[in-house]
C-alpha cells in the first residue's frame, strides 16, 4: 500500500517563506529557517521555557510572543493578540511577525523587565555569567534603566546534596528542571512548591537529589539558579577552552564536552546545539566523576559561536600556524577610524549597531573555516 503523503504547509516569518509538517509550531518552522541560513537568526524567537528535548515545555515565559499577521489561507484575519510561538503550531498560509513587528519588540521590552522584577543582578559573581539566556535576552530585548525600587524577593537556601546548587533567588519558574527530572530520570524529588509569587523550586523536605541523571538539571537551566557545586567560583567561563570528547560509559552516549583551565579539566558538560539546547542528556558519572584527561578521548575544539563571549581569547588554528594568514586577515579587516561619526548615545541604536557586528564577526568567522 502507498504510504499516504501529508501535504506541507507553507507559513512565512518575517518575510521569509517556509514549508514545513503539520503539527511544527512557529518557533520550530523559525529555527528551521535559520538552520538552513545563518543569515536569519534573528527571525527566531527568543525562549526562555521552551526545550525541543522536554515533552510539554514552553508557554510558561512568554518571551517568545510573535505577531500572527494572517491566520492561515483559509482565514487570513490576524490573530487579535500576541502568540507564544513555541507552542502555537503553524497553519497553511500562516503569517507571522516576529522582530519586523514593533508591538511585539515592544512586548519583549516587558517580558525582560518582567523576568528581572525578582531576578538578582548578580552577574559578576553568578557562574552563569557568559552563558545566561537572560542576560542575553536582555542584551537583545530588554531596557536598559529599571523602573522598580521594591526589594527583590528572597529565599532560604536549600541543600540538594553534594553536586547542585540551587540559587532560588536567580530562578525564573521555568520549569525546566522539573520536566527533566519527570522525564530523564526515574525519581523525581523536586518541584515547583506554592503558587504566585511564593512560588519556588524545592526539594519537599530538603531531599538531595540524587540519582545517575539528576545533574542534567544544571544544564537545562537558563540562568544560574541550578549550577555545578564541583566548578562553582572555579573560573569564568571565557577563560576557560571547551573541547569535545567521549568515554564508553555504560549509562549514558559518554559524548560530553570538557572545560579546560590550562590543563585542568574543570568542568564536564553536555554538548549543546545552537539553541543551547542539550543534544544528549549525560550521567553523573561523567560529568562529575571523570575530571581527568586519562579518562577521556578527545575529539577536538566545540565550536562556538564567534559572537558568544566563550570564543574570547580563543584563536582559529590557521591564525596561530599561519602567521601570514593572521596578518592578511587584520589587513583586510583594517578600518581607517572616521573621527567625524556622531557619538552615540542612544541605546536601540547601539543595541542595533552591536547585533550587526555580531552578525559580521559570526560572518567572518564561518568564511575562515
Ligand atoms: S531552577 Fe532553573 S531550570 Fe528550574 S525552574 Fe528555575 S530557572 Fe528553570
Ligand atoms: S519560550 Fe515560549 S513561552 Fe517561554
Amino acid at each position: 500500500m502507498e504510504a499516504i503523503q501529508t501535504p506541507l504547509l507553507k507559513v512565512t516569518i518575517d518575510g521569509i517563506e517556509i514549508s514545513v509538517p503539520p503539527g511544527t509550531t512557529i518557533m520550530n518552522a523559525a529555527r528551521k529557517i535559520a538552520e538552513a541560513d545563518a543569515q536569519h537568526a534573528d527571525k527566531v524567537p527568543p525562549a526562555m521555557c521552551y526545550y525541543e528535548p522536554l515533552k510539554s515545555s514552553g508557554g510558561k515565559c512568554r518571551a517568545c510572543l510573535v505577531k500572527v499577521a494572517a491566520g492561515s489561507e483559509k482565514d487570513p484575519r490576524p490573530m487579535p493578540k500576541l502568540v507564544p510561538s513555541c507552542i502555537t503550531q503553524v497553519q497553511d498560509g500562516m503569517v507571522v511577525e516576529n522582530t519586523t513587528n514593533p508591538a511585539v519588540l515592544e512586548t519583549r521590552k516587558g517580558i525582560v523587565e518582567f523576568l528581572l522584577l525578582n531576578h538578582p543582578l548578580d552577574c559578576p559573581i553568578c557562574d552563569q555569567a557568559g552563558e545566561c539566556h537572560l542576560q542575553d535576552f536582555a542584551f537583545e530585548h530588554g531596557v536598559v534603566d529599571t523602573r522598580t525600587q521594591e526589594e527583590r524577593r528572597t529565599f532560604e537556601k536549600h541543600d540538594l546534596g553534594p553536586y547542585i546548587q540551587l540559587h532560588m533567588n536567580r530562578c525564573i519558574l521555568c520549569y525546566r528542571c522539573v520536566f527533566t527530572a519527570d522525564q530523564i530520570t526515574n525519581q523525581r524529588v523536586h518541584g515547583v512548591l506554592n503558587r504566585g509569587d511564593h512560588a519556588e523550586i524545592s526539594t519537599y523536605i530538603e531531599k538531595a537529589i540524587s540519582n545517575d541523571f539528576s545533574g542534567n538539571v544544571i544544564d537545562v537551566c537558563p540562568v544560574g539558579a541550578l549550577t555545578d557545586k564541583t566548578f562553582r567560583f572555579k573560573n569564568r567561563v571565557w577563560f576557560s577552552k571547551p573541547v569535545d570528547a567521549h568515554r564508553n560509559c555504560e549509562k549514558c552516549s559518554g559524548h560530553v564536552t570538557l572545560w579546560y583551565r590550562g590543563d585542568e579539566v574543570i568542568r564536564v558538560t553536555g554538548r549543546k546545539n545552537i539553541w543551547g539546547e542539550l543534544k544528549e542528556f549525560i550521567c553523573n558519572t561523567c560529568r562529575f566523576e571523570k575530571k581527568e584527561t586519562k579518562d577521556w578521548v578527545i575529539e577536538g575544539p566545540t565550536q562556538v559561536q564567534r559572537s558568544s563571549v566563550i570564543s574570547a581569547n580563543k584563536y582559529g588554528k590557521n591564525l596561530i600556524a599561519k602567521p601570514d594568514f593572521a596578518l592578511k586577515l587584520a589587513k583586510g579587516q583594517y578600518k581607517k577610524i572616521d573621527d567625524s561619526r556622531p557619538y552615540i548615545t542612544e541605546e536601540d541604536t547601539i543595541r542595533q549597531l552591536s547585533i550587526e557586528n555580531n552578525k559580521l564577526a559570526n560572518e567572518r568567522s564561518t568564511a575562515q573555516d
